[in-house]
């Protein structure tokens, strides 16, 4: 808390947590474009609220991306979670595996010393293949799982960046340039206005299934991803936000 008073982000997290409608902001010090510890830093701040808040027997579903393969990274055996169950938010997504929202959930549960359980779908899915997967009763089991979750914990990415990384088709590349898309969170494409022109097929956690979820926190820092954070937080965050000091200043000289 002195630390933070000193670098004035208490005052940060006051403005944007105002600025965004959310019930709390945790900025670390520091840029996580710069310096990988700040990622770091993030995740710290991940495990420390899953510890506080955690209850017995709840479902915790996590998306991927690296800022929350930082957070499964620093996650610790903890007692109050040895009862929760880590699922992933979403099928893959089309990133590599260590980044995919599967492995973490593993990762974390694994650290943390709670259950995992895994959804193992292909991304790259036809309409018609993805309406044959969900009828399988596996499959239709794991998604209410993760409809159960109690906590659902996601990044926000660049639009850019994320689509290319996923490998999408020139064509997609093309048409969320053309639609304005600057910010990503799972699976969903944004606009600057907050409008959704993109969704992924794969399966999963709707935006409209967080409705039900008690606590969704969103991560996600650097000052690249300021102006998706200031598009999607105050349309699809209703919780929490750890970002840092970099996308605070960014998203409040945005707003
Ligand atoms: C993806 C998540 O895997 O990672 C998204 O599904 C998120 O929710 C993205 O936008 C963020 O990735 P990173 O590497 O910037 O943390």
């Amino acid at each position: 808390p002195l630390i933070k008073e000193l670098f004035g982000l208490t005052e940060l997290e006051t403005r944007l947590q105002r600025s965004l409608g959310l019930k709390k902001v945790v900025v670390v010090p520091g840029d996580s474009d710069r310096s990988d510890w700040v990622k770091k830093e993030m995740g710290r701040a991940v495990a420390r609220i899953l510890k506080i808040t955690a209850r017995p027997n709840q479902v915790v579903a996590v998306a991927g991306g690296t800022t929350l393969a930082a957070a499964a990274e620093m996650m610790s055996a903890f007692p109050g979670l040895r009862e929760t169950t880590f699922v992933p938010a979403r099928g893959g997504l089309g990133e590599v595996v260590e980044l995919e929202a599967n492995y973490i959930a593993s990762l974390m549960a694994q650290k943390a010393g709670g259950h995992y359980r895994l959804l193992h779908v292909p991304d790259q899915l036809s309409e018609e293949a993805r309406q044959t997967l969900v009828k399988e009763p596996h499959i239709q089991e794991m998604l209410e799982l993760m409809r159960s979750a109690r906590i659902v914990v996601h990044g926000i990415g660049d639009a850019r960046a994320m689509a290319a990384r996923r490998k999408s088709s020139p064509g997609l590349l093309r048409r969320l340039e053309e639609d304005g898309a600057i910010g990503e969170a799972f699976g969903y494409y944004f606009n600057r206005r907050g409008e959704i022109v993109h969704r992924g097929r794969s399966i999963g956690l709707n935006l409209e299934d967080l409705v039900n979820v008690d606590k969704v926190i969103a991560v996600a820092g650097g000052a690249a991803k300021a102006e998706a954070v200031a598009a999607i937080l105050p349309v699809a965050g209703k919780d929490t936000l750890i970002t840092d000091e970099a996308a605070a200043r960014a998203v409040l000289t945005n707003l």
